[in-house]
């Protein structure tokens, strides 16, 4: 006799004609979270989810904080971390990238920043998370974001790439573009928190 399965132990609707109908859904639309308590039931334990968000932050922007407002939400606890080394010359030093994170960071209990260099997944392991948060503002970021994705999972596959979409009203904004506005004399108000906006500045003069 064949085996049967969980799904088949499911409870049966009642068809119109009495007969016995489709299964109950696992996932109703109907039950509360409460009701079914889902991690229990999915069989998995709950555990406390780390996640890194990293980047060069040269410097924060409000879509940045943006991203780390909804990731904060999202999990137990949230590390932005700096990179060390740009390929390119920031503008800001790293312990003014540093600062001002810090800075605007403060609001959220369970968020931490942090700098890495070499391999992100060798630091990832090393904080034990299990998720690396990137954001994508439009199309034109999946690309190499998807390939960035998969080389991290390629790397270590215990870790989860998880992307979130800033506000449309940030899809256009870039930590590049603020620079070269900044130097170029233009206005930056509502682009960058507002600390970030006076080492602007002070540097720009
Ligand atoms: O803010 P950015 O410049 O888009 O961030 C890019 C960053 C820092 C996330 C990426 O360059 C990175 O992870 N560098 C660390 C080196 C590394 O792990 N390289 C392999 C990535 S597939």
């Amino acid at each position: 006799m064949p085996q049967k399965t969980q799904l088949d132990n499911r409870s049966q609707h009642t068809s119109a004609d009495g007969g016995p109908g489709p299964p109950a859904p696992i996932f109703g639309l109907t039950e509360t979270r409460s009701e079914l308590e889902w991690p229990a039931i999915a069989g998995m334990p709950t555990k406390p989810i780390l996640a890194i968000y990293p980047g060069s932050f040269d410097p924060v922007t409000n879509g940045h904080l943006d991203l780390i407002e909804r990731g904060a939400k999202l999990f137990d606890r949230l590390i932005v971390a700096v990179l060390r080394n740009l390929d390119k010359d920031p503008l800001f030093t790293l312990t003014e990238r540093l600062e001002m994170l810090r800075e605007v960071a403060r609001p959220w209990e369970n968020v931490e920043v942090d700098v890495f260099d070499g391999l992100l997944v060798d630091y990832a392991r090393k904080r034990n998370a299990q998720v690396l948060l990137r954001g994508i503002r439009a199309i034109s970021d999946y690309e190499s974001e998807l390939q960035m994705a998969l080389m991290n999972r390629k790397l270590e596959p215990r870790i989860e790439t998880v992307f979130l979409m800033p506000a449309e009203s940030y899809s256009y904004l870039s930590s590049r573009l603020v620079r070269e506005i900044a130097r170029l004399g233009g206005p930056i108000h509502g682009l960058v928190p507002p600390a970030v906006e006076r080492r602007f500045r002070a540097k720009v003069r």
